[in-house]
């Protein structure tokens, strides 16, 4: 089957005003991963050449977007809002091109899964002319109803022109379609926009094919890979699913999560085997773990590397490009952001790494921080290997700290240490004998004084 050419045709122009919000509706985000985003992916997945996006007016965003997820995807705009088939149609040149399979999927529809895809084209494959995802919601209302003669699928009816029989009926129009390429324009082109809404109906392909005398099929699957999205509701629903849905993956692919339902996940999280994840853990997009990691309590991450054998947390926060290497230890209220930890280093209470590296072997003490932003520019720190760097010290950046050096507590490091070197950056300490008990009678006086 694969060797069949497949135009992916995604429609994007939904005003999506029932979100609230100036985002277009496909750019808003589930999993990490816009709408649109998990749309294509999963045409990738299914093996499609082709991909054509069709956007509203003044959608840049949507058709960037379409771009930066499938790279090659073409983009079309449907100026006006006519309807499902008019929207189809905005990427005619496309579909004049020639393609064996067309497919046709909603951009709000997240869940699609590329095996669904691929059940459809295979439809396509035998001989049908026009495939239809049908399901059976638990609420039909506002869905077109699949009508059906025995087996055959004879019209669609939108829910504004059904008859009560027709309302009857459960089982849906998904809104996914495929249609064999040869046939697909000739089908499209004969719908008209002659019902209430004055639309230009998708749905009305079935008749059309009925009346060609070409053969027409429903391919039924469940509810979720067809669960459009409309609402910030239907959003937080959705991403409910597909977090059962990575989680579950996750665990199946040796992941131990002691409680799932409290660790959310990204579309692209990556795990190696023997990882465990502890409860209350969120992993943002661009986040690969690698076996036997050790991920603590309430943790945050996004778009960073943990190596091997680390251990990272309770409470810890790796911020975009944070790399941690094998065996590392990161622990409580420690925030990395774009750095390099090498094998082995520990920053395990308090501190803030950004923009550096801290090399094989060092240690980096509760409390100590990099200065990396003077508030116009950041700034680069290089500890090299095998470092000290004592507990509350500043490195303020740029910096190095050489091979093997020691950093004393409480430094402010403002210049270079050498390897080996040993910095103190502070003031000395004054000791004054017998004078604690005098400095208690003398403030004891000033309160009395104070009192009186
Ligand atoms: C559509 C189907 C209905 C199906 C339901 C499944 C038609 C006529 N009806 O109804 O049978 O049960 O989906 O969810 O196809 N769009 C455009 N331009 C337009 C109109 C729509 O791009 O001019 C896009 C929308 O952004 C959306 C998709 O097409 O992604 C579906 O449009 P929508 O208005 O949601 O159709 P429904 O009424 O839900
Ligand atoms: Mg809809």
């Amino acid at each position: 089957m694969l060797e069949r050419s497949c135009l992916a045709i995604v429609l994007a122009a939904g005003e999506g005003t029932r979100m609230r919000s100036g985002r277009a509706k496909v750019l808003h985000e589930v999993g990490g991963r816009s709408l649109l985003a998990h749309v294509l992916e999963a045409v990738r997945a299914a093996g499609c050449t082709a991909t054509a996006v069709v956007v509203g007016p003044d959608a840049e965003a949507v058709a960037i977007e379409a771009r930066r997820a499938l790279p090659g995807t073409e983009t079309f705009v449907q100026s006006q809002r006519r309807g499902t088939a008019h929207a189809v149609l905005a990427a005619r040149q496309a579909i004049a091109r020639g393609a064996d399979d067309i497919l046709v999927i909603y951009g709000d529809t997240p869940l699609i899964r590329p095996q669904t895809l691929s059940r459809m084209r295979a439809a396509l494959a035998e001989g049908a002319a026009l495939a239809v995802l049908g399901f059976r919601p638990q609420d039909p209302s506002g869905y077109g109803r699949l009508v059906l003669d025995a087996d055959e699928l004879v019209a669609i009816r939108e829910e504004v022109e059904a008859s009560a029989a027709e309302r009857a009926i459960g089982l849906c129009n998904g809104g996914l379609m495929a249609f064999a390429g040869k046939t697909a324009l000739a089908i499209l082109d004969q719908i008209g926009s002659d019902n209430r809404k004055n639309e230009f109906y998708l749905t009305d392909a079935v008749a059309i094919v009925r009346a060609m005398k070409l053969e027409a099929v429903v391919i039924e699957t469940e509810e979720d890979d067809v669960r459009g999205i409309n609402t910030k509701t239907q959003l937080a629903e959705t991403e409910a699913v597909l977090q059962q849905r990575l989680r579950k993956a996750a665990m199946e692919a040796g992941v131990t999560l002691i409680a799932p339902e409290t660790v959310f996940l990204s579309a692209d999280t990556k795990f190696g085997r023997d990882v465990v994840v502890e409860p209350f853990v969120v992993f943002g997009p661009g986040v690969t773990v690698e076996d036997n990691a050790v991920i603590h309590s309430f943790s945050h991450f996004i778009d960073s590397h943990i190596g091997k054998g680390a251990s990272v947390g309770p409470f810890a926060r790796l911020r975009p490009g944070a790399r941690l290497g094998a065996d590392v230890h990161i622990g409580n209220f420690v925030e990395i952001k774009a750095s390099v930890i090498e094998d082995g280093a520990k920053a395990n209470h308090l501190a803030y790494i950004g923009d550096a590296r801290l090399g094989a072997g060092s240690n980096f003490g509760a409390g100590a921080i990099v200065c990396n932003y003077d508030g116009m520019a950041k700034h680069r720190t290089d500890i090299g290997k095998g470092v000290f760097i004592g507990s509350n010290s500043s490195l303020v950046a740029p910096i190095t700290v050489g091979d093997g050096a020691y950093v004393a507590t409480g430094s402010v490091i403002t210049h270079d240490v050498p390897p080996d070197g040993l910095a103190i950056a502070r003031e000395r300490q004054v000791v004054k004998e017998n004078r604690a008990s005098r400095l208690r009678a003398l403030k004891g006086a000033g309160k009395k004084k104070a009192a009186e």
